[in-house]
């Protein structure tokens, strides 16, 4: 090296070794874990290879086994495909790579994901299209692996319908149901219940009376909530959200669940999605795409959260800095914390028993609890100080 720096005629060494330091460490840094503490709708946002978050109009799961979050979504970058992105806390995202290659498929668009605990196999399920929009296909492929590579299975007209943008819904008896823009052109929304291995659709597929674009589906208290956009492409739009008891309608219109969006365009988002945040009584976030007219690679999340009022109002209010501990009551704490922090913190045999023998000499690590559960660096501060 010296003697390299040496034959630089001229060149401060000081100033070479400074610039070579650089060079290496740099990228390094690029690669490093991001350490946000909230979700901050609208912005760049960028995961752990240093780039913006390119996982649009998706879903996200959460692995109860690994204690992450799995974000799939349109990777609208080259290539393009399904993009996987992972989480521990919903604020830092790592880029797991393409679960799957589009390929030759002209346009596959709104994934989503769903795990079958019988077959234990992941099933994505998306928009299949030719690039004219004109084959308006569902379809799916699967997976054993969460990140993938998820093979393609098929892709057909649900019962001789046209499925454009589409939602997935979970329910809580194990049934899936993907919610699909249909027949003439968007202007119908169907839902179609999946097969028990969630591979195929059955025939229970109804119009549910509701329009047009963007399907996401929560439920509370037996009443099911639907959230759709307009139909106006990459251009944001009014919300409209429906209510029914039955999650195949038919459906009521109840108006824009936006409070406070003075331009009417959802907070300058369309929905994809509304996941359910474990760990709280009903804590539902909206995920929505900011495609600023172009739905580019670049596009935006707008990811707020949803209040169902006590009169049974979908409320959507803009929140700049949000975590969901500022807005949801946490339910089944102390399990889920416990459980979260071990896995989180330690990661490994050895630790998890010495934290185990620490529990058990009775300090309730219960007194220490941060209201936020996801949050790893605040929850650490007690119980460490305290660790033999
Ligand atoms: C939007 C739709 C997007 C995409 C886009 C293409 O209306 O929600 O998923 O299909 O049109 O222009």
């Amino acid at each position: 090296m010296r003697k390299l720096m040496r034959s630089i005629k001229g060149f401060p060494s000081n100033t070479l070794v400074l610039a070579l330091v650089c060079f290496f460490w740099i990228p390094s840094l690029s690669q490093q874990p991001t350490t946000f503490t909230s979700i901050t709708p609208g912005g760049v946002w960028p995961a752990d290879d240093g780039k913006h978050i390119d996982c649009h109009a998706g879903n996200i799961i959460y692995s109860a086994q690994s204690k992450r979050y799995y974000w799939f979504g349109e990777h609208r970058g080259s290539p393009g495909g399904v993009a996987c992105y992972s989480s521990a806390d919903l604020y830092n995202w790592k880029n797991e790579g393409l679960a799957m290659q589009k390929g030759a498929i002209a346009v596959l668009e709104r994934p989503k994901v769903a795990y079958n605990t019988t077959t234990k196999k992941y099933v994505l399920w998306f928009h299949y299209d030719n690039g004219g929009y004109g084959l308006a296909h569902l379809g799916v492929a699967s997976s054993d692996s969460v990140r993938g590579p998820y093979t393609l299975v098929d892709h057909f007209l649900p019962n001789g319908h046209q499925s454009r943008d589409m939602g997935m819904y979970c329910d809580d008896n194990g049934k899936v149901y993907i919610i699909y823009a249909a027949d003439p052109t968007n202007v119908t929304i169907r839902i179609v219940e999946l097969t028990s291995d969630y591979l195929n659709v059955t025939t229970n597929d109804v119009d549910i009376q509701a329009h047009c674009e963007g399907p996401g589906m929560l439920k509370i208290n037996g009443v099911y909530y639907l959230i759709t956009s307009k139909c106006s492409g990459w251009t944001p739009n009014q919300a409209t959200y429906y209510t029914a008891t039955s999650v195949t309608g038919p459906f009521t219109s109840k108006g824009d669940p936006c409070v406070g969006d003075t331009n009417h365009t959802t907070f300058n988002s369309q929905p994809c999605n509304i996941f359910q945040i474990p760990g709280y009584s009903n804590g539902f976030m909206y995920m929505g795409d900011r495609w600023n007219g172009v739905g580019s690679a670049n596009s935006q999340y707008v990811f707020l959260p949803i209040t169902i009022t006590s009169t049974g109002a979908m409320q959507i209010k803009w929140a700049a800095s949000w975590t969901p501990s500022s807005v949801f009551t946490p339910s089944s704490v102390k399990e889920k914390n416990v459980y979260d922090f071990k896995q989180a913190v330690f990661g490994n045999a050895v630790n998890r028993t010495v934290l185990r023998a620490f529990d058990l000499l009775g300090r309730s690590l219960s007194l220490n609890y941060p209201r936020d559960p996801h949050n790893y660096s605040n929850r650490l501060s007690n119980p460490m100080r305290s660790f033999p």
